[in-house]
């Protein structure tokens, strides 16, 4: 079997050797690897030196390597600062593993952003078959955006709206986060964007409970996205999945605190919203705001089908089911609109336990225009965090079928 296997891989290598290289570099292909140790291109790593020019370098070498796999290392025991980054494709490496082993840090001061895109620390951009990995650390060191942000502080003069993503994959196709933890993000710490097939394992993210926008994952215009084996404590959501998506695959994750994981918001702009084939399985969720969570806004259009919700744990959650057709930034303060509304259809709940902290544990608030259909609640069971208080469903034109036992008691119209 194992014989097998190997077999299928060398002949697949094989195939993508021939079809990525040409004749002429074939002959050096599987020779000798090529490894860059950014310390090689002058790094320092002690944590004040900026390294940015030695890391681009290193991959400028790692990345115009012909026809082999090559790696570029982040040492360990080293601490790495780096300011605002962009690794560009594409490359002639057939591969790439961005192996992180040590502490990549961001430059501590928002001035460090002057004149530059805000909205970014470490970008990859159109770099297929890469492989970030290790066991290293990415740190954010976002305090100081947080201290000025908008969103806690309002009052501010010159609060900011924007702050740098940590990490971000544009345009990618066959790539892979592995291992790596992140910390402190001044906002969103991993952004997967225009992506066909990426792979994220065993990931760490941590941020304070109380740090704003600080979402773990979020995935946007991706397909065939698989997210398994993640931590992820933040401020804002655990896992975000936006608009053009489909097949996401999310298994075994860890959310809380945060906001839970959220198909939305989506349609915010009036736009054609494309969601599809989104699964979500086997989550733990421990004092978020949400659990399973889908929000477009009401002015949106298009459609959200075919989600699975299963094996969700549900530890003093806030809204542990929640659909939230009306949503918008101040509660209430968005006009209804007429005729307008994302379709939201065939979304299943299946083997649900745990507690809520509020009273309406399962909330299908959907569009008073455009209906839910198809939607399935299969063995359930919360109940509400507080003792002796009553766990209760709520429903806004919300169509479907329960199978099993399901409490609180369903208030779907079949
Ligand atoms: C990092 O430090 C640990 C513990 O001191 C040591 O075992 C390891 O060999 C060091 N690694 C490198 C690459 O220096
Ligand atoms: C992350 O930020 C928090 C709050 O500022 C701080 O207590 C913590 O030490 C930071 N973590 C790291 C690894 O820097
Ligand atoms: C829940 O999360 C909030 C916000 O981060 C925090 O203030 C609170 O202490 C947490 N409660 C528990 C029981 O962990
Ligand atoms: C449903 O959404 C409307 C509009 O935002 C809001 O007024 C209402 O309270 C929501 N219902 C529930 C049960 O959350
Ligand atoms: C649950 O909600 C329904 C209406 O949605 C209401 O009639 C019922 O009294 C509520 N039950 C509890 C225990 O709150």
């Amino acid at each position: 079997m194992s014989q097998f296997l190997l077999l299928m891989e060398v002949s697949f290598s094989l195939i993508m050797i021939v079809l990525v290289c040409s004749d002429v570099v074939l002959a050096m292909a599987g020779e000798s690897e090529g490894v860059f140790d950014v310390r090689e291109s002058g790094a320092v790593g002690d944590g004040i030196t900026d390294d940015t020019e030695a890391f681009l370098e290193a991959w400028e070498a790692a990345c115009g390597q012909e026809c082999v796999s090559s790696t570029l290392v982040v040492p360990d025991n080293s601490s790495f600062l780096v300011g605002q980054i962009i690794f560009k494709g594409p490359c002639k490496a057939s591969q790439i593993t961005f192996q992180v082993l040590g502490e990549i840090v961001a430059p501590a001061s928002p001035l460090y952003w002057e004149g530059l895109d805000p909205s970014s620390w470490i970008v990859f951009r159109a770099v297929n078959r890469l492989h970030v990995t290790g066991t290293g650390l990415i740190n954010g060191g976002g305090t100081g955006w947080w201290d000025q942000s908008c969103r806690y502080h309002p009052e501010l003069k010159g609060c900011t709206v924007l702050a740098p993503t940590a990490m971000k994959f544009i345009s990618c196709a066959s790539g892979s986060l592995t291992k790596v933890r992140f910390v402190n993000s001044s906002q969103t710490h991993v952004l997967i964007m225009g992506c066909w097939l990426f792979y994220v394992d065993s990931l760490m993210i941590k941020a304070p409970g109380n740090s704003p926008n600080t979402d773990g994952i979020h995935i946007q215009s991706s397909q065939y996205v698989t997210i398994s084996h993640v931590a992820i404590s933040t401020g804002d959501d655990c896992i975000s999945i936006g608009d053009h998506t489909s097949n996401i695959y999310v298994f075994s994750a860890t959310c809380g605190p945060g906001h839970g994981i959220s198909i939305g918001s989506l349609g915010r702009g009036g736009n054609f919203v494309q969601v599809q084939n989104i699964f979500v399985a086997g989550v733990l969720f421990r004092n978020t705001t949400n659990g399973a969570r889908i929000k477009t806004w009401q002015v949106g259009k298009g459609y959200v089908r075919n989600v699975l919700f299963e094996h969700l744990h549900f530890d003093s959650v806030r809204n542990p089911v929640i659909i939230d057709q009306n949503y918008c930034f101040t509660r209430g303060a968005c006009p209804e609109i007429p005729h307008s509304g994302v379709q939201i259809s065939n979304v299943a709940y299946i083997n649900l336990f745990g507690t809520s902290q509020t009273e309406i544990a399962i909330n299908l608030n959907c569009s008073r225009t455009v209906a839910c259909t198809g939607i399935m609640l299969g063995s359930i069971y919360l109940t509400s965090a507080s003792p002796g208080k009553q766990a209760n469903s709520s429903c806004t034109n919300a169509y479907g079928n329960t199978i099993g036992r399901v409490h609180p008691p369903s208030c779907l119209i079949s």
